[in-house]
């Protein structure tokens, strides 16, 4: 069984090898300074019984973000004022070598959750995520993720869409 953790001393984050270095550094060395900053906030996925340091077969962050309603799908944008908020999934990997495995998808499941836990406190109109190829954005597209007219490598993933599939979760 697997389960998803704050980002902390316990975690081998030397040990996560994702395939590319500035990905690696980033959850080595700039992570847990972002969180403790307020810019953004880290998971790790780990096994149940790993014990420590655990090692850490994928992460995702997470930070709040403004988003200019223009930006938007149109259908999207109707009604909303100018300027609204958001919050960004950044940095989404799973280790190189479990990749293909669903765990990509239960990173992305329990990043949706806590969209919904922020959204429930202090709102939020979804998920927004720069793709940073085309096999990332169609990772996201495979999850109902639509790409911005404005910017087609930025993705986003409206409250209602996140409702529903975590609904039909169960
Ligand atoms: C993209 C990534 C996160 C996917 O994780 P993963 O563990 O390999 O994916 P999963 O096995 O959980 O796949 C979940 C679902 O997504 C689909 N999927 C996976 N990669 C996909 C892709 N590139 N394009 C379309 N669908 C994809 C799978 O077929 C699966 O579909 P299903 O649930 O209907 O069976 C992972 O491969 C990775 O870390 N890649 C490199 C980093 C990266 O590009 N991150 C995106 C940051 S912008």
């Amino acid at each position: 069984m697997h389960r998803i953790e704050l980002l902390a001393k316990v975690h081998d984050r030397d040990g996560f090898d994702y395939g590319s270095e500035p990905l690696n550094l980033f959850l080595k060395q700039t992570a847990r300074q972002h969180a403790t900053r307020g810019i953004s906030r880290t998971f790790v996925l780990v096994e149940e019984a790993a014990s420590e340091p655990k090692p850490i077969l994928g992460f995702f962050a997470l930070n709040l973000c403004q988003i200019q309603s223009e930006a938007l799908p149109p259908v999207e944008a109707r009604k909303l004022p100018r300027s609204v908020a958001g919050v960004r999934l950044g940095r989404l990997a799973v280790s190189k070598h479990r990749q293909g495995h669903g765990l990509g998808k239960i990173l992305l499941v329990a990043a949706m959750k806590k969209f919904l836990e922020i959204f429930s406190m202090a709102g939020g109109i979804g998920l927004f995520v720069d793709a940073k190829n085309r096999d990332a954005k169609a990772f996201y597209e495979h999850f109902g993720f639509v790409p911005l007219p404005s910017n087609e490598i930025q993705l986003f993933l409206p409250v209602a869409t996140i409702q529903e599939a975590l609904a039909e979760k169960g």
